[in-house]
């Protein structure tokens, strides 16, 4: 209903309403008015048209037209825009509400971040301090008086040395996965290409011994974090190069193909696998699918490169089979900035 249609159509109810005052004339004016605001007309247009149909009727119907009657009409055709403004309110008070409830929770959750903060703040420092001291003594105590030790005492230190090791590199493990989680996310266009080979560098030691053919293909450009990106990648890498060790001649393929219109990114080894069906919690914090006999880790490493996928927008999912090998997916929000090129 437009203006135009308004004003003729309340002329026409006026007039029914002057000629007898009912229930349904009245009910015609509050279907009027509530037309009117489902078409976007204000409470003004309303009033307009009231005026605009009085001016019409005057002339046409003289004394016949009463004061309270032409008043009656005109408030029973505000009523919905009276109940609209009342509902109006209670929407304003309703999310004023809401705003005081979510600032309170923005206050405690800044609340505990900063406890967290102070936690890791007091982790990396204190802790790491006294832990490098107990690792600093058993070491000197292994290398300077292990001679004047009972192979038992001698045994029992170095247990002491392995464990605080351990707990060193969990410790180091924790504070990065808290750092991935607050640092601020740098989004720049990454050749994840160049990225690969700078993390498979950074495997070098790892890879002494060993004969591993690893090929690069179709990597694509992304827009990410560098630093972030290249944990991720470090990770898989590590994973893929550790969980090929028994392998006489390890393959590791890193590639992306496009899916849906998505790019997906992979890591893929030939190494001892793992059973799928025990796998539905591989990404979270300490899930180890391997005895630490078998393969030394602290099951960190899993969690950290889901949340820097996490962190950009992506998914990261896995296949694997007992004894066949495994391949890592991973999608990153952009990952559409261009076309792949091959190396
Ligand atoms: N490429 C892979 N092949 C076979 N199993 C894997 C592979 N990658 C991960 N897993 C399984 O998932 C588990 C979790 O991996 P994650 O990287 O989180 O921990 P980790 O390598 O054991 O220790 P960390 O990475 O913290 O040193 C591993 O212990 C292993 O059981
Ligand atoms: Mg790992």
């Amino acid at each position: 209903m437009n203006r135009a249609e308004l004003a003729a159509s309340y002329t026409d109810a006026l007039r029914n309403y002057i000629a007898k005052a009912s229930e349904s004339t009245l009910e015609r004016a509050y279907e009027l008015g509530r037309q009117a605001i489902e078409s976007g007309l204000s409470s003004t247009d309303i009033v307009a048209a009231h005026h605009h149909a009085l001016r019409t009727l005057e002339l046409a119907l003289g004394s016949e037209l009463t004061q309270g009657r032409k008043e009656r009409f005109l408030i029973e055709s505000l009523g919905p825009l009276e109940m609209t403004r009342h509902g109006y309110i209670q929407a304003n008070r309703d999310l004023q509400r809401l705003f005081e409830e979510i600032s309170e929770r923005t206050a405690e959750l800044e609340n505990a971040n900063y406890e967290l903060e102070s936690f890791n703040y007091y982790i990396s420092h204190d802790l790491r301090t006294s832990l490098q001291a107990v690792l600093g003594f058993s070491r000197t105590l292994e290398s300077h008086f292990g001679g004047e030790l009972s192979p038992a005492a001698y045994r029992c230190v170095e247990q002491i040395s392995n464990g605080a090791g351990q707990m060193a590199e969990l410790i180091d493990g924790l504070l990065s996965l808290a750092q991935i989680g607050g640092a601020r996310l740098e989004r720049r266009p990454v050749d994840i290409d160049a990225l690969a080979h700078k993390a498979m560098g950074q495997l070098e030691t790892q890879l002494t011994g060993r004969k591993i053919d690893v090929v690069y293909e179709d990597l694509p450009l992304v827009r990410g974090d560098p630093v972030l990106l290249e944990r991720l990648l470090v990770n898989l890498l590590a994973n893929a190069i550790k969980f090929t060790g028994s392998r006489k001649r390890a393959k590791i393929e890193i590639g992306s193909f496009e899916q849906d219109g998505e790019r997906i990114i992979f890591v893929r080894d030939n190494g001892v696998g793992f059973d799928m069906k025990r796998a539905r919690r591989l990404f979270g914090l300490f899930v180890r699918l391997h005895s630490a006999e078998e393969f030394e880790g602290t099951g960190i490493g899993l969690a950290l490169a889901n949340r820097v996928v996490a962190r950009h927008g992506g998914r990261i999912w896995a296949e694997a089979a007992t004894g066949k090998g495994a391949t890592f997916y991973f999608t990153l929000e952009k990952a559409k900035l261009s076309s792949p090129h091959s190396t």
